[in-house]
């Protein structure tokens, strides 16, 4: 069974699909990490991200690995565990603008099709419900205000000790949003079937438990 989440840049998806995979014993996947990865891979290179010709011949020689150790994901680019990595906002601007090609969606999409094929997932993304599992069992699409969004990347990077504007990530976020809706391949919109959440006032665990009951009432999932 495949349950999507999708919606934009620090509605919370992450963190509420992982929770919601451990309450029902399943595989959480985080898509984003993958773009991440291969944008980290491109830079790396020194290949400019305008440069579609190069970065779709690059993609040959990427190769993108998940495994879940101790029930966190870790991401591997070229046998390198690159988890930690991609977490900075050079590689979210650049995930951003690499996913608006064809060839690395194309190629991403397979990956994520494969690693749903044998176990039960919760998969989080911007395109989950609406294209890579069009069937999807539950499709959700999770939201919050902007300023709601940024508080909470604010509240994170400040507790991990990093000294940042809360403005420059408002802006960050408000660009990505714009580039991953406008795109014209697999932009960031709601599947007519997905059930509209948003977080901004709610906690993360009201949120858990909305899904969970969603998934319990809707598609019959069974949970403790
Ligand atoms: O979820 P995230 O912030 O880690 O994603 C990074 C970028 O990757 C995001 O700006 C858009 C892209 N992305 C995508 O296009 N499709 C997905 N399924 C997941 C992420």
């Amino acid at each position: 069974m495949i349950i999507a989440i999708d919606g934009p840049a620090g509605a919370g998806k992450s963190t509420i699909a992982k929770e919601i995979a451990q309450k029902l014993g399943w595989v959480y996947i985080d898509t984003g990490a993958m773009y991440r990865a291969v944008a980290l891979c491109i830079l790396s290179q020194g290949i400019d991200l305008a440069d579609t010709n190069t970065i779709t011949a690059a993609l040959a020689n990427i190769q993108i690995k998940i495994s879940h150790i101790n029930k966190n994901q870790h991401i591997f680019l070229n046998k390198e565990d690159v988890t930690n990595k991609i977490r900075t906002s050079e590689i979210s601007n650049a995930a951003s603008t690499i996913a608006a090609i064809s060839a690395v969606r194309d190629n991403l999409v397979q990956l994520q099709r494969t690693l749903a094929h044998t176990t039960n997932v919760v998969m989080d993304g911007r395109d989950i419900g609406s294209v890579v599992f069009p069937n999807a069992d539950l499709k959700i699409f999770l939201t919050a205000s902007l300023a709601e969004r940024t508080n909470r990347r604010f509240k994170e990077q400040t507790e991990n000790g990093k000294i940042v504007e809360w403005n420059k990530i408002f802006s960050e976020i408000e660009l990505r949003d714009k580039a991953d809706c406008s795109r014209v391949d697999s932009p960031l919109i709601q599947a007519e079937d997905a059930i509209l959440v948003d977080t901004s006032n709610l906690t993360a665990d009201m949120v858990v438990d909305h899904i969970l009951q969603l998934a319990k009432d809707k598609v019959g999932v069974q949970f403790d």
